[in-house]
């Protein structure tokens, strides 16, 4: 059996090889279907042998290639044949199982591309004829790029500007069919115009591109000659030098509401994309450039570079434009750069500022004027509500401020000197209150009289007003009694009383008016005035003597008198008054006294004349403002007498004597020398006075009981050596009776003396 099939088996082949081939005729002989592989790759070729009919079956199955059988089946004896070029290589499996049934051919070669043809017997039905159009498809090379100059480029080239025109070619080599070169920009064709080169066997396609930042990356040749495999690909980087092209500044931190806060640090980030190389990322606030206090970073993949700002900013910078510029320092400038902008917002606690509107200067109002004060304010955000202070207090409404006090101005009508003081606004926002500095408001007001309009202060008028400003010029009518109105002009409230001629003795009318050139004064001051108060003191050291044959009153001078005054007052015959008998006046210029004293004011005296029994003598005190009271002493009887005329005096004065005088001195003269020498003696000693000494004081108790040392100049100086006192070096003073040494406290009248002062009604 099996030698028999082996027989019918070259049978087969001997009539399969040796029969008549029959060329088949596509279209014709049969359908033909085109069919693709790739070198190298297996290919499975198809061909149906079901029967058309019930009863038929398969006979035969072959398999040519370009007419030539490569593959047979036999049914009938279910014999497998093929050509040994195949079957040697084993390249070619044949599956009769299924159907369609298939023949693979593996390996595949360039020369495996021909016309396969399967035709099928049948008992019954007619040869089947199925065409295969077999491509064997020879990929090219790996496609490469050559510059202009032909040289290679591998993986990258540049550094390209934006704008320049790469000129390059992408070459492959081989391949079958001849394959097509393209140029992608990413995904998308820039360039499909391939050709063949000068080369043989080589294709070419050479692109012209202007470089952009978007054609530029990821720039790819693709060549393919099938739709088996996806093509072939080469990509290339291009240095293309981009500035950035968009560029953001965002907040970080620092944001309050979305805006920012004075004083309180902020981060603002600035990103730039697509810059090559690395930008330079700087940072503008109103056109001046912020060099701290940011730093950058760089990712060379992304290209996205970021630089941090930490600032803090201040009220001025509200609506400042914040700018980052990115520069890429290698490109030429102008077109180098790419900046973001934006505004800022910076909220603060309002700024506020009190002004006033109107004429005037800024602090002062006149009384009866209106004020209008305005809170200046400067506040992000807007204010939403004011408020004003006088003197710190917060104002409200009522009959002093009316009630138009919450606006961002404060009228008063009508300014009363109540209205003088500080005033201040206070604004609030959203951020906070601000009160302003407070201005001081003064209330200039013209002149009115104080409560005591003129007063007396030492010697000179004052004129006491109110007023602001303090007046500048004072008018004064003054009218002594009896005299014409003086009119006098002063540049202070000061009139000294020296000013004003005529005595002052009696009363004067004053009236004073101040001018301070806001208005004239109402109603001027007036006051009537004595000047009793400026005389001087009542001389209260004097005494009574008796010099020169008359009597003389004598005091210690008092302060501020001009002048002194010495009286006599005799009783009333008819009454018990004294009445003024004469007056005069004493001093250190008038009498004896300023024979007895030149130079040395110790004493003034006056002269009284002759004193009777119940005379008082006065003495007082004078000067412009008129005289003191008269002190009063009264002589008393041992006075009186001890002053009497002497026996011996009083016949001098009578003319009968004189010659019986002369007989009677002859008479003594010769009959008594002893008597001439006592009575020469006495006539050379000085005759003590007879004094009254009167309140003493403790100075002149100090003087007087220091007066011992000086007895000789002492009595001296009262009757004859006055011209011995040119040299000064002792005092000229008064021998005194030192009976008793008076004191002030326990004070009583000397015997011979009777204190009267308290007799004022009699002066
Ligand atoms: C291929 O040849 C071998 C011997 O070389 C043979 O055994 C085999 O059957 C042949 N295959 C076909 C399909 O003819
Ligand atoms: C087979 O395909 C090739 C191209 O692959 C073509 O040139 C040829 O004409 C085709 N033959 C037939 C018979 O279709
Ligand atoms: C800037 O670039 C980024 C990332 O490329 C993008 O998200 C953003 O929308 C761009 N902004 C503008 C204004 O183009
Ligand atoms: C600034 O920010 C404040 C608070 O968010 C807001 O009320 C105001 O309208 C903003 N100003 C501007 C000019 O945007
Ligand atoms: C980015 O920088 C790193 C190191 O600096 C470098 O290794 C890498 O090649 C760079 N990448 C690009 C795309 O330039
Ligand atoms: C830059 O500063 C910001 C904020 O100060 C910080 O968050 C960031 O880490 C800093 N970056 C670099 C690279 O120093
Ligand atoms: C305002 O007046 C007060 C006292 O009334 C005074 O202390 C202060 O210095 C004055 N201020 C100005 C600016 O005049
Ligand atoms: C004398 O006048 C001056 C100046 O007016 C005064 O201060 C003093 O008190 C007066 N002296 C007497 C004792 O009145
Ligand atoms: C007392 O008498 C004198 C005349 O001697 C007279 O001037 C005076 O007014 C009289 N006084 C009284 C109170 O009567």
């Amino acid at each position: 059996m099996g030698r028999r099939m082996r027989i019918i088996s070259a049978l087969i082949c001997f009539m399969i090889t040796l029969s008549p081939v029959l060329a088949f005729i596509p279209g014709i002989d049969g359908p033909v279907i085109s069919q693709e592989a790739l070198e190298g790759d297996k290919t499975t070729l198809f061909c149906d042998s079901t029967t058309d009919y019930q009863n038929d079956e398969l006979m035969l199955l072959v398999w040519y290639k370009d007419n030539v059988p490569i593959y047979s089946y036999d049914a009938r004896i279910t014999s497998e044949w093929s050509s040994s070029s195949y079957n040697t290589s084993g390249r070619l499996k044949a599956n009769i199982e299924i159907q369609p049934t298939a023949l693979s051919i593996s390996a595949l070669r360039g020369d495996d591309q021909a016309l396969y043809h399967c035709r099928v017997d049948f008992v019954l039905a007619p040869t089947r004829n199925v065409g295969v159009n077999l491509t064997v498809i020879v990929l090219p090379s790996q496609p490469f790029f050559l510059d202009e100059l032909g040289n290679k480029v591998e993986r990258r080239i540049g550094p390209y500007h934006e704008g320049d025109t790469l000129v390059l070619s992408c070459l492959v080599i081989g391949g079958r069919p001849p394959p097509r070169i393209s140029w992608y920009s990413g995904k998308d064709l820039v360039d499909a115009s391939d050709g063949e080169s000068d080369i043989p066997g080589v294709r070419e396609n050479e692109l012209y591109l202007p470089l952009t930042r978007y054609n530029a990356d990821s720039l790819s040749c693709r060549a393919s000659n099938t739709h088996l495999i996806p093509p072939l690909r080469a990509i290339l980087q291009i240095e293309l030098f981009l500035p950035a092209y968009n560029v953001t500044i965002n907040w970080v931190r620092g944001l309050i509401d979305d805006a920012l806060r004075a004083g309180r640090p902020a981060v603002v980030k600035c990103v730039a994309h697509g810059s090559y190389p690395q930008p330079e990322i700087t940072w503008w606030l109103d056109h001046r450039h912020l060099t701290q206090h940011s730093n950058q970073s760089w990712d060379n993949v992304t290209r996205r570079a970021e630089s941090f700002l930490e600032f803090t900013p201040a009220v001025n910078e509200n609506g400042a434009t914040l700018a980052c510029v990115a520069t890429n320092t290698v490109m030429a400038p102008g077109r180098d750069s790419k900046a973001d902008v934006i505004v800022l917002n910076v909220t603060y606690s309002p700024i506020v500022e009190v002004s006033k509107l109107g004429d005037g200067r800024l602090n002062e109002v006149v009384e009866l004027d209106s004020l209008h004060l305005e809170c200046e304010v400067k506040a992000n955000p807007p204010v939403l509500s004011f408020t004003w202070y006088f003197d710190d207090l917060e104002i409200r409404p009522n009959n002093l401020w009316g009630s138009q006090i919450a606006s961002q101005t404060l009228l008063i009508e009508e300014v009363t000197k109540r209205h003088a003081g500080r005033y201040s606004c206070g604004a609030r926002n959203n951020v906070g209150e601000t009160r302003a500095e407070s201005v001081n408001i003064t209330v200039l007001y013209p002149p009115s009289c104080k409560e005591h309009g003129i007063t007396l202060v030492k010697e000179a008028l004052k004129c006491n007003v109110k007023a602001l400003p303090p007046p500048d010029t004072f008018f004064w009518h003054i009218q002594p009694t009896d005299e014409d109105v003086q009119h006098l002009t002063t540049g202070s409230a000061i009139l000294p009383l020296s000013q004003i001629t005529g005595s002052l003795s009696r009363t004067l009318d004053a009236s004073c008016e101040a001018g301070n050139g806001i208005a004239s004064q109402e109603k001027p001051c007036k006051r009537v005035f004595s000047f009793e108060q400026l005389r001087p003191p009542q001389p209260q050291q004097c005494d009574l003597a008796f010099e020169y044959e008359e009597f003389q009153m004598r005091c210690i001078p008092v302060e501020n008198a001009t002048y002194y005054e010495v009286s006599v007052w005799r009783m009333s015959t008819s009454n018990t008054s004294l009445v003024l008998e004469r007056r005069g006046s004493m001093g250190y210029g008038m009498s004896q006294a300023l024979a007895q004293g030149e130079g040395v004011p110790w004493l003034v005296r006056g002269p009284l004349g002759n004193l009777r029994v119940g005379d008082e003598a006065g003495a007082s005190a004078c000067n412009r403002y008129g005289c003191s009271t008269a002190l009063l002493l009264r002589p008393t009887e041992n006075l009186l007498q001890a002053t009497a005329n002497p026996w011996w005096k009083f016949i001098l004065e009578r003319d009968f004597g004189i010659s019986v005088g002369a007989v009677v001195l002859v008479t003594v003269f010769v009959l008594s020398t002893v008597l001439a020498v006592r009575l020469a003696r006495r006539a050379r000693s000085k005759p003590t006075p007879v004094i009254q000494v009167l309140q003493l004081d403790e100075v002149a108790r100090d003087y007087l009981e220091t007066i011992g040392d000086h007895k000789v100049h002492a009595s001296c100086s009262l009757r004859s050596c006055s011209s011995g006192y040119s040299d000064g070096s002792a005092e000229s003073a008064p021998t005194v009776d030192r009976r008793r040494k008076p004191r002030l406290w326990d004070w009583e009248p000397p015997p011979d003396v009777t204190l009267t002062v308290h007799r004022e009604s009699a002066v």
